[in-house]
């Protein structure tokens, strides 16, 4: 969504940070899997919630999703990230997809490409550098909208949180920005060199943004997908957005793989929701009625952990809310962002010792929250997840 108003994800990611269904699931091991029928992989034909455990599915549950790739590790949105938290056993790696001025879709979190690009140190850019309104927060920097593919491929991927993820700095000017096209072809050889299938976890941010610039994602996302044979309902994607609007629109133009809705702190309207007029808050969309209307054209959601497990004044964790049960009530999995090994990311009562980027109780903490139910959840370090995950796949 949008990389301003969002209170929720800034307190999960800190300043620096931000200036920093019908689905799978059932762990009975990849190689047998590629014997079943698409149907049989990805559940659909055995009935039961969607992509909950115990239908047969290709995916284990809980699953894990390589955030930006392994982004703990390697600057984000790389195809090194994505490469590593493969070779790290990932079973989903995500994409977030802006377009280009000239209508490509590239891999970042956000349109605005001044703290993951070394674009500031190209001097035959420096006036491309602005100020611009989007969804409803001001930002001045460089913008993927306002470059060319060709130009946008002249610019070195950097890491975003140099001062917490010093080593990922030894990766900067490594990787270009990959297109999703060029994901995608990757996603296929690895597929066939490892004899499965590369699940994708694809989400559209700013997508309103992007329709009133003309560069509606949905249709262009329609189009790579179906390119690559990937449209169908047992396809290895979910698709994911922090606009309902967005997930309702790649459903008409056909893509019945999984979809995920992204939900932001409480006290926060899906930017769609702001521009069509439509009242309600993320908070009115937990409820069980909120969850029901999404359980119509979604399988899944995709909160953040706090709305899982909440911290206190202090920071501390709390009580689990009854969330997982509501969401599961209504059909749908939950696959929440997102789990960080470093202590200035955990709950006060999990970090150790006194330096913010040291590593703290990441296991401890992911172990809570999946103890809560989850069906998956999103992992800048997937590598610790899975040692996680492992306790509750064997139980
Ligand atoms: O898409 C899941 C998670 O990535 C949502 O947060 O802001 O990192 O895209 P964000
Ligand atoms: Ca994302």
């Amino acid at each position: 969504m949008h990389q301003g108003q969002q209170p929720g994800r800034r307190k999960i990611l800190g300043a620096a940070a931000l200036g920093a269904g019908a689905v799978v699931f059932g762990g009975a091991g990849q190689a047998a899997a590629a014997d079943r029928t698409a149907a049989d992989r990805t559940g659909t034909a055995a009935g039961g919630r969607p992509g909950h455990g115990g239908v047969g599915g290709e995916l284990p549950v809980p699953l894990i999703v390589g955030h930006r790739g392994a982004s703990g590790y390697r600057p984000e949105h790389t195809l090194g990230s994505y490469q590593l938290a493969l070779d790290m056993g990932a079973d989903v790696i995500e994409q977030d997809l802006v377009p280009t001025k000239d209508g490509h879709l590239v891999c970042r979190h956000e349109n605005d490409i001044t703290a993951t690009t070394d674009v500031s140190a190209h001097p035959e850019f420096a006036d491309r550098k602005t100020t611009k309104t989007v969804d409803g927060v001001k930002l001045t920097g460089w913008f993927t909208e306002d470059f060319t593919l060709a130009e946008l491929k002249t610019l070195r991927a950097k890491e975003r949180i140099p001062q917490t993820r010093q080593h990922n700095t030894l990766y900067d000017g490594v990787w270009e920005v990959p297109t999703f096209d060029e994901v995608l072809r990757w996603a296929d050889r690895e597929g066939r060199r490892r004899g499965r299938r590369v699940w994708l976890h694809i989400e559209t941010k700013h997508p309103t943004y992007f329709r009133k610039l003309g560069l509606g994602l949905e249709e262009r996302l329609a189009k790579a997908l179906r390119a690559y044979g990937r449209h169908r309902r047992t396809s290895p994607n979910f698709l994911q957005s922090f606009e309902p609007s967005s997930i309702r629109r790649l459903g008409k133009l056909g893509l019945e793989c999984p979809k995920v809705v992204l939900l932001d702190a409480p006290d926060t309207r899906p930017w769609d929701f702001v521009e069509s007029g439509d009242p309600r808050t993320v908070a009115d969309l937990i409820k069980p009625e909120g969850l029901r209307w999404i359980a119509g054209y979604a399988q899944g959601i995709g909160p953040a952990l706090d709305q899982i497990i909440p911290r206190d004044a202090s920071g501390k964790s709390g009580e689990p809310t009854p969330l997982v049960k509501d969401a599961h009530a209504a059909g749908l999995v939950l696959h929440p962002y997102t789990g960080r090994n470093e202590n200035t990311f955990l709950p006060t009562d999990y970090r150790r010792g006194t330096d913010p980027n040291a590593y703290g109780d990441a296991r401890g903490y992911f172990r809570a929250c999946l103890a809560t139910g989850l069906d998956g959840m999103f992992s800048d370090n997937p590598d610790t997840a899975l040692l996680v995950a492992e306790e509750f796949r064997k139980a």
